[in-house]
């Protein structure tokens, strides 16, 4: 773990993280963590949890035929629809006019490109952090000591191999491309799962990358009007609310026991990460495929960056920063993680509401069976 944090605006630190395909069929990380067995089967010790794991059993659905998978969908018209209120749009669309830019040159044409680039690049990254919360979780099953944890994480389990099909599903017969792991999310799940303390696996996963794909799926919901892609994100936001509940209940009880020492790597950890989670919105990777250097382009958005604060990527943290102060990682005898939100902009999130209550909600199941059971009833 580093102990001098890095500066969050580091342009070499971002740039010497490369999404590589090398063609490799698999990626294996190696670790050494203890799997545990516990002998107290009690059932609802930890309330909250055992609420959870009853929530999760009767909020199922199908990714194979809960939805339409014979909708229409047109690459282009979605990923100029999403894109329409995105900042980062307006940003590179006023680098087109900017002398000396690296995008002068772009016509709507190349715009356009951006924008369905940009779309099969983020609904990549949604696949591959999907399959990373599928191993993620398994790996809980095994390594967390509570039996309440352990029966929720096993629904999780499914919950994610779901998120994984109906995500490359939709990449393959709807997009019909797709993007490698970028390096940043793909560093952060490295270390999450190279690392043998258990809650660090909720902390990268349930904590950080959850809270941002929750966040992240929000405001693709909000912006889209393709209809298969809005029920599919509905489906997963509401899957997505437990599991960050799920990360902050059992957080909470966890840290509760840790030392000023033990709390400060854990801080480290996820000022680290959110670094991660941030620089993999620099999209390197979709630059380098229409054929711009990313090295010429980040600086512009660093710049963006600090200068417009960016609401779009400051909005991403929404999640991570209330849960964190729930966990009393921004307590203030200990205040290095709440310096380091202040120096990227995001520590005004502190008060929004924590997903331990939200994901109730959010339950997309329960909404529409009650929608159902008034139409019968009339
Ligand atoms: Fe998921
Ligand atoms: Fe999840």
């Amino acid at each position: 773990m580093a102990t001098t944090p890095r500066a969050h605006d580091d342009l070499e630190a971002i740039l010497s993280q490369v999404a590589v395909d090398d063609g490799a069929a698999t990626h294996t990380i190696a670790s050494d963590f203890d799997a545990t067995f516990t002998w107290n089967y009690a059932k609802g010790e930890r309330p909250a949890l055992d609420k959870l794991y009853e929530k999760a059993k009767t909020s199922q659905w199908n990714g194979a035929t809960d939805l339409d998978w014979s909708t229409e969908v047109d690459p282009e018209r979605t990923a100029v629809e999403l894109s329409r209120n995105d900042r980062r749009m307006q940003y590179v669309r006023s680098l087109v006019d900017e002398p000396g830019s690296p995008v002068r040159s772009w016509g709507e044409r190349e715009i356009t490109r951006y924008a369905m680039e940009n779309t099969a690049h983020r609904v990549s990254q949604f696949l591959h952090g999907e399959q990373g919360a599928l191993i993620c979780t398994a790996r809980i099953v095994e390594t967390v000591p509570w039996i309440d944890a352990k029966y929720y994480a096993s629904t999780q389990v499914l919950d994610e191999a779901r998120h994984v099909e109906v995500f490359g599903r939709y990449l393959d017969e709807k997009l019909e491309t797709r993007y490698p792991m970028n390096a940043h999310l793909g560093a952060l799940i490295d270390d999450v799962l190279s690392d043998s303390r258990w809650d660090i696996t909720y902390l990268g996963m349930q904590i950080l990358i959850e809270g941002l794909a929750l966040a992240a799926f929000g405001t693709i919901y909000r912006t889209s009007s393709e209809p298969l892609l809005r029920q599919l994100i509905r489906y997963v936001m509401s899957d997505e609310a437990r599991h960050v509940a799920f990360g902050v209940l059992s957080l909470q009880e966890a840290y509760a026991e840790l030392s000023g020492p033990e709390l400060r790597e854990r801080q480290e950890f996820v000022y680290e990460g959110s670094l991660r989670m941030r620089d993999r919105f620099l999209h390197q990777e979709v630059w380098e495929r229409l054929g711009v250097s990313a090295r010429a382009i980040v600086p512009y958005f660093i710049r963006q960056n600090r200068d417009e604060e960016i609401l779009f990527q400051r909005m991403l943290f929404a999640k991570i920063v209330p849960n964190c102060k729930k966990l009393g990682l921004l307590d203030p005898r200990t205040p290095w993680l709440r310096e380091r939100f202040t120096e990227m902009g995001v520590l005004e999130y502190e008060d929004f509401v924590d997903t331990s209550v939200e994901y109730t909600e959010l339950n997309a199941i329960e909404q529409e069976r009650s929608t159902t059971e008034a139409a019968v009833g009339q």
